[in-house]
């Protein structure tokens, strides 16, 4: 009688499963959440939240965040769809965060791109990329945990080092956040 019952039980849920189901597969976060800092998510300002990337947050606000970096364009959501699904596929090269609001809307930004290579004995790298806060919501401290938060996703992931490229006008926010001044920048535009 014990497998009729589980039978029944299951049917009884059917409904509500398959939705709850197709919402993770395509909604879920892009790396997993336990690679987030627990001392960056306590420290941040009452009701926001820093986590992994979802497909959702192109209703978020999330390239109009990137916007205060850089040109970014007109990106249809079935474009954004794609690429998403891009990186999500080499979800252990690429772990972009976000920092949302207490209304949920994505407010600050940042990448992290996990180089393999030979030399060094096989080191992993970190590059890290496209940090942008929200304009109204600079000076909280917000791109400071972006970038604590990435240099804990590039120490779990185990890399030796993180480099990035900035401009001179925001070396004093990166020594701030520990970094120093290491080689120059080359770039060959196409
Ligand atoms: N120069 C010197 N110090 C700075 C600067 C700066 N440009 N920006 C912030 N700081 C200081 C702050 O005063 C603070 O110091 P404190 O601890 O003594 O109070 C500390 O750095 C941390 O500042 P946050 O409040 O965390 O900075 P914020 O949340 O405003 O984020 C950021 C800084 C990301 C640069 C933001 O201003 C921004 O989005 N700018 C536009 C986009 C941009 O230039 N992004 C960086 C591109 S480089 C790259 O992506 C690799």
């Amino acid at each position: 009688s014990a497998p009729t019952t589980t039978t029944t039980t299951t049917t009884t849920t059917l409904p509500s499963k398959p939705t709850m189901t197709s919402l993770e597969s395509t909604d879920g976060p892009l790396f997993p959440a336990s690679l987030i800092s627990p001392e960056v998510i306590a420290s941040l300002p009452t009701d926001y939240t820093i986590r992994p990337l979802r497909r959702s947050d192109f209703k978020r606000g999330y390239l109009d965040v990137l916007r205060v970096l850089t040109t970014v364009g007109e990106i249809s959501e079935e474009q954004w769809d794609q690429r998403f699904d891009w990186i999500a596929s080499r979800n252990d090269e690429y772990y972009m965060l976000v920092v949302c609001d207490g209304e949920d809307r994505v407010v600050g930004t940042g990448s992290l791109i996990v180089e393999r290579k030979f030399i060094h004995s096989l080191g992993l790298v970190g590059h890290i990329e496209d940090i942008a806060v929200e304009k109204g919501q600079q000076g909280k401290k917000l791109g400071l945990r972006i970038i604590q938060a990435l240099d804990y996703v590039a120490a779990q992931v185990g890399c030796y080092k993180s480099i990035l490229d900035c401009s001179e006008v925001n070396e004093g926010f990166y020594i701030k956040c520990g970094f120093k001044r290491a080689g120059l920048e080359m770039a060959h535009y196409y």
